[in-house]
């Protein structure tokens, strides 16, 4: 699964690296427990961050494969930057209750502690099974086309848009779309910037990546919190997309 390709990658100081628990995922990505252990093929978790996803997820009998700069780095780096976003996760959380998704006077300790937990899962489950995670950067990634049945991409590429701008997207989603089943789907979110501003250019996005036989939808999901979210859902239409030297807008 993991071709010679794109080996090389660079983590970005300016972008947390944060440890979200499998049920965070599910909510955030509209999914369930039973769906990911009833899936035919392994899932990408892209960026995988500090999070829990590929170790809690393999007791539910799914295989998931972490790709993310950041492992380039020795553990003891990636727990240290994990942990600082802890800490700028709860600063945030104070200053801007209404953005996140526990509001109220004690949850965001409880949610908080779940992202403790999380990280010490992945710091167990990195340091056993290192071969689950796998130092890449988007927009290229080390995987043969159509290697995953879902690929999962959280708080990366409309998080953060001065680092991806439209044309670094465009490419990043043709990748996550390449390296996933034909049969499968992308699923990215959040579409909106840390400061819940949405993609302004989502639309013209969508209509470069139909043009590249690459159907989308935006679905709106509900989480086990209450909230609905927005998650854009990426397939291929007929050829499989293969990767090409430029992607234009
Ligand atoms: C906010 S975290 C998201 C992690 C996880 N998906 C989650 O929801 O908790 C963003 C991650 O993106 C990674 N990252 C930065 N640049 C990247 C790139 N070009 N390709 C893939 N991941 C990247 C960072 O190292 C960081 O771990």
């Amino acid at each position: 699964m993991i071709t010679d390709a794109a080996q090389e990658s660079v983590p970005e100081q300016d972008v947390l690296v944060t440890s979200r628990p499998l049920d965070e995922y599910c909510a955030l990505f509209g999914l369930t427990r039973a769906r990911l252990a009833a899936l035919p093929g392994p899932v990408l978790d892209c960026p995988g961050g500090a999070a829990a996803l590929a170790a809690e997820a393999r007791a539910l009998g799914c295989r998931v494969i972490a790709a993310d700069p950041a492992y380039a780095l020795p553990l003891s780096e990636v727990a240290a930057r994990a942990l600082a976003a802890r800490t700028s996760m709860a600063a945030a959380m104070a200053a801007r209750p209404e953005l996140y998704p526990s509001p109220g006077p004690r949850r965001p300790d409880r949610y908080l502690r779940s992202w403790d937990r999380a990280r010490r899962l992945f710091a167990v489950d990195s340091a056993t099974h290192p071969q689950r995670y796998v130092a890449a950067a988007l927009p290229r990634l080390p995987f043969s086309d159509g290697a995953f049945a879902l690929t999962l991409s959280g708080y990366l590429l409309f998080a953060y848009p001065e680092l991806f701008g439209s044309e670094r997207q465009l490419a990043a989603l043709i990748e996550l779309v390449r390296v996933t089943a034909a049969d499968g789907e992308v699923r990215v979110q959040p579409l909106h910037d840390g400061h819940g501003r949405r993609c302004g250019h989502l639309d013209r996005l969508r209509y470069a990546l139909g043009g590249r036989r690459i159907a989308s939808e935006v679905r709106r999901v509900s989480g086990g919190d209450g909230r609905t979210r927005r998650v854009l859902v990426l397939r291929a239409v007929g050829r499989h997309p293969r990767r090409r030297p430029s992607s234009r807008l």
